[in-house]
């Protein structure tokens, strides 16, 4: 599928905010603050940051989640971590793996930003629409990790 229209028009965006930002965190709360803005589903948008063994929550934008530490393989972010792929979820209350963040959730996305078979972290959407993730979702936020893993590796994260 090729990204065509707003959502083309949000990637070329994110990716430019990506290079211009001074540092890692910038772009990646850049990162956060331009999906949030473009796309009306997103209704929370966060970043996780992996630590060892633990998904470390860094710029977010929505309501503050109580879940700003999980481990590896607990949740649908831990379970995205660990399988070192997309996961996107429909039905939240349908998915046992869920770790509940906003009674208002209905669906979620979650992408693994990775950097040569390694996870940084990922990038975790959640809608208050049902099964508002597809495909395009998808490719775009795919796209957005892989710059945000170049950024990070440059910058030599974690450092
Ligand atoms: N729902 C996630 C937890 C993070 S909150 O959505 C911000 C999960 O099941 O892992």
């Amino acid at each position: 599928m090729q990204l065509y229209g707003k959502t083309l028009k949000t990637l070329k965006t994110i990716v430019a905010a990506i290079d211009a930002e001074p540092d890692a965190t910038r772009a990646m709360q850049a990162v956060v603050h331009q999906l949030k803005a473009d796309l009306p589903d997103y209704t929370w948008v966060g970043i996780y940051l992996l630590y060892g063994n633990e998904l470390v929550l860094g710029p977010f934008e929505g309501k503050p989640s109580p879940h700003t530490h999980i481990p590896l393989g607990r949740g649908i972010c831990g379970a995205a971590a660990a399988e070192k792929a997309t996961i996107i979820v429909d039905d939240v209350h349908a998915d046992p793996r869920y770790l509940a963040c906003s009674l208002d959730t209905q669906s979620e996305i979650v992408v693994p930003i990775m950097d040569d078979g390694n996870v940084l972290g990922e990038i975790d959407v959640d809608s208050d629409r049902p099964a508002a993730f597809g495909e395009a979702d998808r490719e775009l936020l795919e796209h957005v990790a892989a710059c945000l893993a170049t950024r990070l590796r440059e910058s030599s994260w974690p450092a």
